[in-house]
């Protein structure tokens, strides 16, 4: 990219002097804005149409606009439009690119309009079909969870609390629980969705403009519910961005931590999973080594999608009414953002598909550990043990048997009668995976019918966002 040196600017009119080189290279947004050329093109024709029919164009330079949109927007996919730092942004590129084409016509498009309807129009139908993507992208991520909890209904692991093995869970139940929180994300993305469908454009640079636009005629061509409501809001207002960039931190503080569990998981300490050879890689110099990378940067990465929260939240506090130049850079956060979740989004939901999970060993640590020690407290509670009674006795059996390297169903029925007297034979069957997890008759719980329960309400969950997530593609 090359700066200019001439005075060649759409406002160089009322100056003497040309920018400063270094005022050039940080007033420049072209570096990073030309992605905002679809939609830019896209609105310029929907305005342009308008114009033409309240008689501000004639039907022949309207028709002269579209064509050579059309054709600058080629160019443009080509790679074969050059940019300068002159350009400045992508609006005025592709406006002084349509001018050299078609001469007079193009001159005529910025009527009733400025930059700032403009770049808030375009950022919030960007912002939109992002948002599109990755709904379709989450209907992926919780088809996946849900096609390995449906095959985990058999398998047995101890669930954490504290990292400390705490109770027997069925694969399926820690499954769903990931299900539900991208659920909860999918409700988000279409929340933020619906926060881009009001249009800045019309607006002017911030007074209205002084032509009678049709403002929903527009609105409608392009996919907005209506115009906004207050001018000088439409073009101060990122909420939209920032309601976007919200939906994404929660998303990604999730992906986040399901690729936490996924290293802990895939390492020989745990060995509960084994992550795809496709999002692993090796070590230069350990041969032996299969590191979980993918994992590893989707959780960095995390760190980043808050910290463009954050960055644009501290960009938009301190300004006053209504456009500010500060606002150019609401577009870094936005599209590094999205650059992170079009990656992380579906490779994760590849990696769940292809994990491959250790049920013998998940089992052998249930079994290993003290996860039926609340079981057998409750075994006593039932036989009238007041239960904070109940929790010292269990727990001095438990002492016992780290002791002497048991587990509580290895000790016989004389050493529980020491403890106490309300033990017998049945206490046996009480301390056992399967029994543990049938007694788990409450809602939402990890108890076989109602994690089958769960199953099913996902089902139907899922059948519904993809639904949502395909109606909105169209
Ligand atoms: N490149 C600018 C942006 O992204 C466009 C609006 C500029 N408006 C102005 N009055 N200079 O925000």
């Amino acid at each position: 990219m090359e700066s200019s040196d001439n005075n060649d600017f759409f406002w160089s009119g009322r100056f003497e002097k040309p920018p400063h080189e270094l005022f050039q290279q940080l007033n420049a947004s072209i570096t990073y804005d030309w992605r905002l050329a679809p939609y830019d093109i896209q609105a310029s024709i929907a305005h342009a149409r308008m114009l033409s029919a309240i008689g501000v164009l004639t039907t022949e330079e309207f028709g002269e606009i579209e064509l050579g949109l059309g054709q600058v927007m080629a160019e443009m996919a080509q790679g074969d439009l050059a940019f300068e730092l002159a350009d400045e942004d992508i609006h005025t590129a592709i406006e002084k690119r349509l001018i050299e084409k078609i001469g007079d016509a193009g001159k005529k498009l910025h009527t009733a309009r400025s930059r700032n309807d403009q770049v808030a129009t375009d950022l919030a139908m960007f912002v939109r079909d992002q948002c599109r993507q990755h709904l379709s992208d989450l209907v992926l991520l919780l088809e996946s969870l849900y096609n390995q909890a449906k095959a985990g209904v058999d398998v047995i692991l101890p669930g954490y609390t504290h990292l400390q093995r705490a109770q027997p869970l069925l694969l399926s139940h820690h499954l769903l629980a990931y299900f539900e929180m991208f659920r909860r994300d999918f409700s988000r993305f279409g929340r933020a969705l619906g926060a881009t469908l009001s249009m800045p454009l019309g607006a002017g640079a911030l007074a209205g403009v002084n032509y009678h636009v049709k403002r929903s005629d527009v609105a409608k061509e392009l996919g907005f519910e209506q115009p906004g409501a207050n001018s000088i809001d439409d073009v101060a207002n990122r909420d939209f961005a920032l309601d976007y960039l919200a939906a994404a931190v929660n998303l990604s503080i999730h992906l986040s931590r399901l690729a936490a569990e996924l290293i802990l998981w895939s390492s020989q300490e745990f060995d509960f999973v084994e992550i795809s050879d496709a999002f692993t890689s090796g070590s230069s110099i350990m041969p032996q080594k299969k590191n979980p990378d993918a994992c590893e940067l989707i959780r960095a990465r995390s760190a980043r999608v808050a910290a463009n929260y954050q960055g644009l939240a501290s960009l938009l506090s301190s300004l006053p009414l209504a456009y500010n130049k500060d606002m150019q850079e609401d577009k870094m956060y936005v599209f590094d953002t999205v650059d992170i979740l079009l990656i992380a989004l579906p490779l994760t939901a590849e990696m769940v598909e292809t994990l491959k999970f250790n049920a013998a060993r998940m089992r052998a640590a249930a079994e290993e550990s003290f996860a039926l020690a609340t079981d057998a407290a409750d075994y006593l509670a039932a036989r009238g043990v007041p239960f904070r009674d109940a929790h010292r006795i269990i727990g001095r059996l438990v002492r016992k048997c780290i002791d002497e390297k048991k587990k509580l169903g290895d000790l016989t029925l004389a050493e529980l009668r020491l403890e106490s007297p309300k033990f017998d034979d049945s206490f046996f069957q009480v301390v056992d995976l399967e029994a543990s997890l049938e007694r788990k008759i409450s809602e939402g719980g990890t108890g076989p019918a109602r994690v089958a329960a769960q199953l099913e309400l996902a089902a139907n969950r899922l059948a519904e966002m993809r639904r949502v997530a395909e109606a909105l593609r169209q």
